[in-house]
């Protein structure tokens, strides 16, 4: 994706080292447990926006998961990481940086569960590969998740529900727990997204799926 840099919030994201990774590197993949200073299971969340879900999961989990938020904008980043400060979390990490070059970042197998949360739905067909639940994307991921791992998916899109279904199914991946309506769904626990939040409030229903690897 195409980035357009605001040079202020490089500066500002600076007073944030022990949050955001701005530039991570080759360097990380495999040693993301070390980082963390503790052998907690990884969860990562793909375009992690202004970091409201990641903050509630985090803040859920404190002490049994750690957290990766993947965001390409800095300037949201820099917004989800000030929601971060105000709770003192030590179990997440943000990232700025681009998905689609994941594999650089993890080493095989490191991540127990991925996180996409109302994803750019890309609605024109020539831009369908950009979708973060396109098939060249689940490679990746299959590579990233451990035997087992998992792959947690909202969004409020249905022609971009039922694309990813297709994708999923076409790869043979096993999909639980798809509703069209995640209130009605009696899913227990669920935190909400910025967009969510937004969606919700219009009555727009949720869909939701859960998809093994
Ligand atoms: C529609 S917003 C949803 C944000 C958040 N997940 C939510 O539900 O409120 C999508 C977010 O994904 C980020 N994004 C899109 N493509 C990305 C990519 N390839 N790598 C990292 N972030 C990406 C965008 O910058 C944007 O913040």
């Amino acid at each position: 994706m195409r980035l357009r840099k605001k040079p202020w919030v490089a500066e500002a994201l600076k007073g944030f080292s022990d949050i955001v990774v701005q530039n991570p590197g080759e360097g990380l993949a495999g040693k993301w447990q070390d980082m963390f200073g503790n052998e907690l299971p990884l969860h990562v969340e793909l375009g992690t926006g202004k970091g409201r879900f990641i903050t509630g999961m985090a803040e859920q989990q404190r002490g049994l998961i750690n957290f990766i938020g993947i965001e390409a904008k800095e300037e949201i980043v820099y917004s989800a990481a000030q929601k971060l400060r105000e709770l003192e979390l030590s179990n997440v990490q943000l990232l700025v940086f681009d998905v689609n070059d994941i594999l650089t970042i993890f080493s095989r197998g490191e991540i127990e569960r991925l996180y996409i949360n109302f994803c750019d739905p890309w609605p024109k067909n020539r831009h369908a590969k950009r979708r973060l639940t396109h098939i060249e994307f689940l490679k990746k991921y299959r590579i990233l998740l451990k035997p087992g791992g998992q792959l947690w998916f909202k969004t409020d899109n249905r022609p971009l529900f039922e694309f990813s279904l297709e994708q999923f199914s076409e790869f043979g991946l096993e999909i639980n727990g798809i509703t069209y309506d995640l209130r009605k769904s009696g899913f227990d626990g669920n935190v909400m997204t910025e967009y969510e939040t937004k969606f919700s409030a219009l009555g727009q229903p949720i869909c939701r799926c859960e998809v093994n690897f």
